[in-house]
């Protein structure tokens, strides 16, 4: 199989190393893994209680918006984290955040519209906007502004070819970047000034290091938001998350719910109601990636990576690696087989300019980032 089917479809290179890394410890090796996006603990325990005592009830569908409990619980959430008001009957829980993307660009959007990501980006927002039949305008960021998207960036991109929607995370994956109040009042003046619809990616709301994560909600009612359980509470397998939209775009959103999904697994809405009253063991894991954050960045900057300074969230360093390569690919692989240390090549995320930097991830545990830096000290001194 080529690397570049036609259409421009990608494979998640993350995933390659993750095989590979397989086979390694499969043969005896043990590796560290710093390659996928995934806390190293499970979920809360009582996230497992909950589901535990439901079991034996819950194996129906749901109303295809979601439990009551749940959406009532998010309505919650957004009134105690960020003082906004919003109607249960807004919100639609989906199969993670990723089934939310499919229903954002069916919902606001017509097959062929063309949509701003940024680059560096999360990768599967090319590969589904691309596979859905949708086009794409990548809008370059730099390392120089710590990869902040502005309202400036997206108008220059406008003005060479116009699109319709926006889509973009903060904190961001790869970079970890943050955007604050002020920057994101910028991005949404934007989008309201040149008609963009706005997809506002806020997976990895809780996990900011500098200010508390700001909502695009706090301060519009025309973006759609997509979040998830994945990150914050340590639910990845669970596929479970949700979407809140303007009211214009609810009874469609809720249509093609029900005809692509139907709902969202049942135990996983449990499993989510109750994460969401665990809050507590969430602030326990961020306090373990906070340490992490700060032994990565020293420990990398020693190794002699291009770093701009700890991440402002996520649980990702994207770092330069001009001193050893010029082929991210390569040097990964080379990680991998002689370090025992797996990491994503920047190329899954800029297919432009990625061969010169990778991505890290801080969510595993204090023990593996240190052995990491150790391996990857042998090898590269
Ligand atoms: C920015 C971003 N959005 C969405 C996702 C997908 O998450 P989910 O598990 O909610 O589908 C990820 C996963 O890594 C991500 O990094």
């Amino acid at each position: 199989m080529t690397d570049t089917p036609s259409d421009g479809l990608m494979p998640f290179h993350a995933m390659e190393i993750l095989k590979r890394a397989k086979v390694i410890e499969a043969s005896g090796r043990s590796v560290c893994h710093l390659e996928v996006g995934e806390p190293g603990s499970p979920p809360a325990p009582g996230v497992i209680a909950a589901v535990q005592q439901a079991l034996p009830q819950a194996q129906g569908y749901t109303n295809a918006k979601g439990l009551d409990a749940l959406r009532d619980g998010l309505v919650g959430y957004y009134e105690d984290q960020h003082g906004v008001a919003v109607s249960a009957d807004a919100i639609i829980c989906t199969m993670g955040s990723s089934a939310g993307f499919i229903l954002a660009f069916h919902t606001a959007f017509r097959p062929g519209a063309r949509i701003a990501i940024t680059r560096p980006g999360y990768p599967a927002y090319v590969n589904t906007l691309l596979g859905l039949g949708f086009g794409i305008a990548e809008i370059p960021l730099s390392v120089s502004t710590g990869w902040r998207l502005t309202g400036a960036d997206i108008a220059a991109a406008y003005a060479q070819q116009p699109f319709e929607g926006l889509l973009f995370a903060s904190p961001a994956n790869p970079t970890g970047a943050a955007i604050d109040r002020a920057g994101l009042g910028d991005i949404i003046a934007t989008c309201e000034r040149l008609g963009i619809t706005l997809i506002s990616d806020e997976i990895y709301h809780g996990l900011d290091y500098r200010a508390p994560s700001v909502s695009a909600l706090e301060l519009t009612k025309n973006a759609i938001i997509i979040n998830s359980f994945s990150k914050y509470y340590c639910m990845t397998g669970w596929r479970i998350g949700w979407m809140v939209l303007p009211e214009h775009l609810v009874r469609r959103a809720e249509i093609l719910q029900q005809n692509l999904f139907i709902s969202a697994p049942t135990l996983s809405q449990i499993a989510a109601t109750a994460a969401l009253g665990e809050r507590d063991y969430a602030e326990a894991q961020k306090a373990g990636y906070a340490v992490n954050r700060l032994a990565l960045d020293k420990g990398l900057r020693d190794l002699g990576f291009d770093v701009s300074g700890p991440s402002d969230g996520a649980f990702y360093a994207y770092v330069g690696i001009s001193k050893f390569s010029n082929d991210s690919m390569a040097f990964c692989t080379r990680m991998l087989e002689e370090a025992g240390v797996a990491m994503t090549p920047g190329v899954d995320f800029d297919r432009v300019n990625g061969q010169g930097y990778v991505r890290l991830s801080y969510a595993g545990k204090p023990e593996t980032i240190s052995r990491a830096l150790e391996r990857m000290k042998t090898l590269l001194s």
